[in-house]
C-alpha cells in the first residue's frame, strides 16, 4: 500500500520538494534555487520552464533521497509562491512570456487608473482583494495588451493562464489538466470568494476572455495524475493551496480567531474568520484560507512584500553579512542608545498602507552608526510590519481572550527576531515543532483527499509548541518605539 505524500513547494526563491511519511514526518527534501529577472524597476519575471524542471528534479532528488520507489507515493500534495503568473500555449506548452512575479509592479498605473474610475469597492466587494499590482489579474491583462498576438490567440482560445500551482499541475499531467484550488484562484482578483467562480464583471473590466481560466476545485481535490513516464509510475495530485494558506493548515489555524504568520521573502499573517468573509475596513485583505468539501473557509490577510528578503539585500545587496544568521549577531552588538528605523519598502508597501511606487527608506543615521545598527533596524522592520497588520486586524475582529501568533518559516529561527516580534506586538509569540509548516499543509491536504490522514480536528491534536515567545518590554517602550515606525512610514506616505 502506498502510503507517502510529496509535497511541492514551489516558492519565490527556490522549488522544494519533501517526501512525508505516513505520519507526516518529513523523511527527505530536495531544494533548488532559480533565477530572478528584474528587467526594470519594479519588475520581477521568472522562466517558467525553471520553475518546472527546478520542480520536477526536486521531486525527484526528494523520492531518491528518501529510498522511495514511485508506487510508495500515494499521493502528491503543491504548494506554492501566489498570484505570479504564467501564460502558455495550450497546443505547445510553451509560456508565450515569463512568469510575472507577485512583487512585480509594472500594472501600477493601470491599478491607479481602475481605482481614479471607482472600480475599487467593487473589486472588493467581490474579491476580498485591493486594486494593487500584486495580484494576476492586471499582470495577465498586462500580458494580453503587450506579447504580440496574445490577445487573438486568448481569444481563439490557444492560450491558457494560471498561476503557479496550475502550471506545474498541467505539466505534471502532461496537459489533461487545467485546474486550480481556490485559495489559489482568491489571489486572481477575477474570482468571487463569495458566490465561489470566475467573475464576469471583473472579466470585462480587465478584458479576460473566460476560456483561459482554470477549473476551482476544493484545497483537498482530484487535480489528476502525473505522467506515467515523470516519476516511473502515475502519482495523483490529491491537495492544492497558496502557500500562506497552506501555512495556515500545516499551522493547524482551523479555529476562527487562530492565526499565523509566515516569515519567508515576503511576511503574510492569516487570521481564520471562519465561514464568514469579514470585510476588512482597516485595508487588509479577505481571502479563502481553505476549502474542503466545497466549503471555504475564510481569512483575513495582512500581506507584507519584504521579511526575509531585507535580511537577503545586507548580504547580497550591502554585503554586511555572509549568511544570514549572522544577521541577530549583529543586531544583538547594536547600540541601545541609537534609534534607526528601516522601512524596507523595496517593491511598495503592501498592507495595510498599498503604495505600490513608494520605496525604501533608513532614518535615524549618525556617525556612529555601523552594520550592527543596521542588522537590528532590519530585524525590526519585521516586527514593526507585523505589528501594523496585528493593529488592522484588532479593527476588523474582535478577538475573545488573548491575540496568540503562531510563527513559522526561515527567519523564526532567529530567537532574537521572534522576542523582538514578541516585545513589539506586546502578544505572545509560538514556534512549532515543525516549523515546515508550508509543505506539511499542501502533504495534509493530499493525505486527506487520498483517506490518509484524519480530519481537521485529529490533525490539529499533532501541533506541538518548540517555544513560547512572551513579551517583556514595558508599554510605554513599546508605543514609542512604534510611534517612530509610524512617523518614518508616514514621511514616506506623504
Ligand atoms: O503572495 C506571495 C506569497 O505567496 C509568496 O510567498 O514564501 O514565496 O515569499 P513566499
Amino acid at each position: 500500500m502506498p502510503d507517502r505524500i510529496l509535497a511541492i513547494d514551489q516558492g519565490t526563491t527556490s522549488s522544494r520538494a519533501i517526501l512525508f511519511d505516513s505520519a507526516l514526518k518529513p523523511v527527505a527534501a530536495g531544494q533548488q534555487e532559480f533565477r530572478q529577472f528584474f528587467p526594470h524597476s519594479g519588475w520581477v519575471e521568472h522562466d517558467p520552464e525553471e520553475i518546472w524542471s527546478t520542480t520536477a528534479a526536486m521531486c525527484r532528488s526528494a523520492l531518491e533521497r528518501g529510498g522511495a520507489a514511485p508506487g510508495d507515493v500515494a499521493a502528491i500534495g503543491i504548494t506554492n509562491q501566489r498570484e505570479t503568473t504564467i501564460v502558455w500555449n495550450r497546443k505547445t506548452g510553451r509560456a508565450v512570456h515569463n512568469a510575472i512575479v507577485w512583487q512585480d509592479r509594472r500594472t501600477a498605473a493601470l491599478c491607479a487608473r481602475l481605482k481614479g474610475d471607482g472600480h475599487e469597492a467593487m473589486v472588493t466587494a467581490k474579491t476580498g482583494l485591493l486594486l494593487d499590482p500584486y495580484f494576476s489579474g492586471t499582470k495577465l491583462g498586462w500580458v494580453l495588451e503587450n506579447v504580440e498576438g496574445a490577445r487573438a490567440a486568448a481569444e481563439a482560445g490557444e492560450l491558457l493562464f494560471g498561476t503557479v500551482d496550475t502550471y506545474l499541475i498541467w505539466r505534471l499531467t502532461g496537459g489533461r489538466v487545467h485546474a486550480t484550488d481556490a485559495t489559489n484562484a482568491a489571489r486572481t482578483m477575477l474570482y468571487n470568494i463569495r458566490e465561489g467562480r470566475w467573475d464576469d464583471d471583473l472579466l470585462k473590466l480587465l478584458n479576460i476572455p473566460a476560456g483561459m481560466l482554470p477549473e476551482v476545485k476544493d484545497s483537498a481535490g482530484d487535480f489528476g495524475e502525473t505522467r506515467p513516464d515523470l516519476f516511473g509510475r502515475a502519482i495523483p495530485i490529491r491537495g492544492v493551496a497558496g502557500d500562506q494558506q497552506a501555512a495556515t493548515v500545516g499551522q493547524a489555524c482551523f479555529m476562527p480567531g487562530m492565526m499565523k504568520s509566515t516569515y519567508g521573502t515576503g511576511c503574510f499573517a492569516l487570521l481564520n474568520t471562519g465561514a464568514e468573509a469579514v470585510a476588512s475596513s482597516n485595508r487588509l485583505l479577505t481571502t479563502i484560507a481553505y476549502q474542503l468539501d466545497g466549503e471555504p473557509t475564510y481569512a483575513l490577510e495582512g500581506s507584507i512584500f519584504i521579511a526575509g528578503a531585507v535580511v537577503q539585500w545586507l548580504r547580497d545587496g550591502l554585503k554586511m553579512i555572509r549568511e544570514a544568521g549572522e544577521t541577530q549577531t549583529l543586531a544583538m552588538r547594536a547600540d541601545p542608545d541609537q534609534r534607526l528605523y528601516m522601512v524596507p519598502a523595496f517593491t511598495g508597501l503592501g498592507a495595510p498602507w498599498w503604495a505600490p511606487d513608494v520605496r525604501g527608506a533608513i532614518f535615524g543615521i549618525t556617525r556612529n552608526t555601523g552594520p550592527a545598527e543596521f542588522a537590528r533596524a532590519a530585524l525590526e522592520s519585521v516586527a514593526f510590519q507585523t505589528q501594523d497588520l496585528l493593529e488592522a486586524m484588532k479593527g476588523d475582529w474582535s478577538a475573545d481572550g488573548d491575540t496568540v501568533l503562531r510563527v513559522d518559516g526561515g527567519m523564526t529561527a532567529s530567537d532574537w527576531t521572534m522576542q523582538a516580534l514578541a516585545d513589539q506586538l506586546g502578544a505572545p509569540v509560538d514556534r512549532p515543532v515543525v516549523t515546515e509548516t508550508t509543505a506539511l499543509g499542501a502533504a495534509y491536504l493530499a493525505g486527506l483527499r487520498a483517506g490518509l490522514c484524519p480530519a481537521p480536528e485529529e490533525f490539529a491534536k499533532d501541533w506541538a509548541l518548540e517555544r513560547r515567545f512572551e513579551p517583556q518590554m514595558d508599554v510605554a517602550e513599546r508605543a514609542a518605539r512604534y510611534a517612530g515606525w509610524r512617523d518614518a512610514v508616514g514621511r514616506l506616505l506623504d
